[in-house]
């Protein structure tokens, strides 16, 4: 099997250093930065906004992959094009219109990703998942980092695997929150291809070795 595709959550970087924690994702076994912006409204917590993710952008020569957790995210998808985004991902639970916001992502020269709350089945993706490049699946509450895994998101990683599958779908599993090499590895086990990783990485003794663990799962 393919080792996992792993996207180090930069809300765990020390932002007074962020050019620095830039660098050694860049300079790691890394495939992607994951990038969250919250909105206060969406999720119970503000991260950062447009300034920030440019300079990430502009530090960073990995894929930018962009978890927006804010409401009406149709109305910032040219603002993150505009950022550096390579991936935005949007919310299945904050999106009314989510196909024609997957267009819209697309149209702007972006892969589309479409993240679900713990609480929201793989099964509401059934006719969307064939135009999707990423399924996100939030192994916690989406707001904060460090938090607890969720264990239910073992059986939902191996339904989303199924429904690709099934369906012929490009997109990549991705699971955010709460992982580390264990959980990590169960992930792995039952059909996750990309990894988050905020405060595992970035807490870590050594954090580029910790990706590197990571990426041998
Ligand atoms: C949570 C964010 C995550 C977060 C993960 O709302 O979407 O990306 O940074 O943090 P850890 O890996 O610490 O659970
Ligand atoms: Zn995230």
């Amino acid at each position: 099997m393919a080792s996992p595709i792993i996207s180090p959550s930069l809300l765990a970087a020390d932002f007074g250093n962020l050019q620095r924690d830039c660098q050694m994702v860049n300079e790691s076994e890394a495939d992607w930065f994951h990038i969250d912006v919250m909105d206060g409204v969406f999720v119970p917590n503000i991260s950062y906004g447009m300034p920030v993710v440019k300079t990430m952008a502009d530090n960073c020569d990995k894929v930018m992959d962009v978890h927006l957790m804010i409401v009406q995210p149709e109305r910032y998808i040219q603002t993150f094009k505009d950022c550096g985004a390579d991936i935005l991902t949007v919310h299945y639970e904050a999106c009314t219109h989510l196909h024609r916001t997957i267009q819209e992502i697309h149209n702007a020269g972006m892969k589309a990703g479409v993240a679900l709350n713990p609480h929201t089945p793989v099964s509401v993706l059934e006719d969307i998942v064939q135009d999707l490049d990423e399924v996100l699946l939030m192994s916690v509450n989406p707001g904060f980092g460090g938090q607890k895994f969720i264990e239910n998101t073992i059986k939902k990683t191996a339904q989303a695997r199924e429904l690709v599958d099934k369906n012929g779908s490009k997109a990549i599993i991705e699971i955010d929150g709460g992982v580390n090499l264990e959980t990590g590895a169960r992930l792995v086990a039952a059909g996750a291809d990309a990894l988050v990783a905020g405060s595992f990485v970035f807490k870590s003794e050594d954090p580029k070795a910790t990706i590197s663990a990571l990426k041998q799962l």
